[in-house]
């Protein structure tokens, strides 16, 4: 028999979910404590907004969790003391300092302040860069499936993508495939370091292998770093590109935020290491106007973030980590013909669907049928036909009815 969207809207939020979930959170172990869907759902974020009520989401890269207490405490003093002035970090080096002692702390890789910059998202320092160091026509390289906005920007600033299908490799780097993707006119490639959406954290012979294949054909890498602080693997962490040595830190722009850490993508603000001189060249030649300021909010969240906000973020990754766990291990146990590669890193879970009978069109089909909203396939390019990218940074009830809603979805359609 099967369930209509109507089964599971007399099943979904607002219904069932807010009359069985109280307000009260514990801000440090987030992993069994109660959703908030009145909260979540009355905040301006796009996540909550963007579908209809019934809608759960799990697409947009936000998570559910209010923010670290040491950024609320930052962010409520401002707002008491209306501190909205110019704001001094924007004029020091305190935000290139305190991600050094960060990344120091965590990767063991501590980026030069001098060599630092502070812009306002993390692509801002993918399109400048790819603007200052190649040219109209260029190849960039992107490892497909990817998250769009790298396409975009690669195709609005009228360069060239170049494809390294990871999925033709079990989602690995491999020297001799890379060497073959590249072209003759391929200046520049970018790396989501870790991957969204395969969620790999690429390994040190996979990041060396690309540094040796970019120094061989003498391309640029942009290695975005945004999700640097959720990598599950035991023992092994994240890796920075620039770590590598000296020529791989030379030639690459490492960019990345606090704003996927401590769920701060509205505050604007982000750090890009310019390794390669001529983009530090070509950023400091332009007018610092055409850049845009970071905001006083913004900063202070940041600092807060690198400062203060590490045993929050160790709580908020075992959350992660249990989330991911269980639902690799539902998948597995329910809806077998759902290929998914458990995430190592990141709390996005891309989904196969190839195997199902909505494979033509998964995030379509589950949000028309089962009532949830997951990030579409192919908007991570053509690898991506037949998946779509889960979000699992939330509470484990509201995943479960994510789970529950993919389950009925697919299974009615088994029948
Ligand atoms: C790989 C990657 N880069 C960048 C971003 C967005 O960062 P920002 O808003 O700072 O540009 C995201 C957001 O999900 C991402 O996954």
């Amino acid at each position: 028999m099967k369930s209509s969207a109507s089964d599971f809207r007399r099943t979904s939020i607002p219904g069932r979910l807010k009359r069985l979930f109280a307000a009260t959170m514990s801000l440090m172990d987030t992993s069994h404590t109660p959703p908030d869907v009145e909260r979540l759902r009355a905040l301006t974020g796009i996540k909550w907004r963007h579908f209809e009520d019934d809608v759960i989401p799990a697409w947009v890269a936000d998570m559910d969790f209010p923010t670290a207490p040491a950024i609320i405490d930052a962010l409520g003093s401002m707002v008491a003391t209306s501190d909205f002035g110019y704001n001094g970090a924007a004029f020091d080096d305190s935000i290139p300092k305190a991600w050094a002692d960060w990344s120091f702390t965590r990767f063991g890789w501590r980026p030069e302040t001098e060599r630092t910059k502070v812009l306002s998202t993390t692509l801002q320092p993918i399109a400048i860069a790819l603007s200052l160091a190649t040219s109209p026509g260029d190849g960039v390289l992107l490892f497909t499936p990817v998250y769009p906005p790298f396409f975009s920007i690669v195709k609005k600033l009228g360069r060239r993508v170049v494809e390294y299908p990871l999925n033709e490799t079990g989602w690995r780097i491999e020297a001799d495939r890379l060497r073959s993707a590249i072209d003759a006119g391929t200046r520049a490639l970018v790396l989501a370091n870790p991957h969204n959406p395969s969620g790999r954290s690429f390994d040190a012979a996979e990041l060396k292998s690309v540094a040796d294949v970019a120094e061989e054909y003498d391309l640029l890498v942009i290695s975005d770093e945004i999700w640097q602080d959720f990598v599950y693997a035991d023992g092994a962490g994240h890796i920075p590109f620039a770590s590598l040595g000296a020529d791989a830190a030379n030639r690459s722009v490492i960019v990345t935020s606090a704003s996927k850490s401590f769920s701060l993508g509205g505050l604007g603000c982000a750090v890009a290491y310019l390794g390669d001189a001529k983009v530090a060249e070509g950023i400091a030649a332009l007018p610092p106007q055409l850049l845009g300021g970071v905001n006083a909010l913004g900063a202070q969240a940041t600092l807060a973030a690198w400062a203060r906000g590490d045993q929050w973020l160790s709580g908020v990754v075992a959350t992660l980590r249990a989330n991911r766990d269980h639902l690799v291990s539902r998948l597995a146990s329910e809806l077998p013909e759902v290929a998914v590669q458990t995430p190592e890193a990141t709390y996005l879970a891309w989904l196969d669907f190839r195997a199902t009978s909505i494979a033509h069109d998964p995030a379509g089909r589950l949000l028309r049928d089962g009532r949830v909203g997951l990030s579409p396939g192919p908007d991570f390019g053509a690898a991506g036909t037949g998946f779509a990218r889960l979000n699992f940074a939330t509470y484990r009830e509201v995943l479960d009815e994510v789970i529950d809603r993919i389950v009925r979805t697919v299974q009615a359609e088994r029948l």
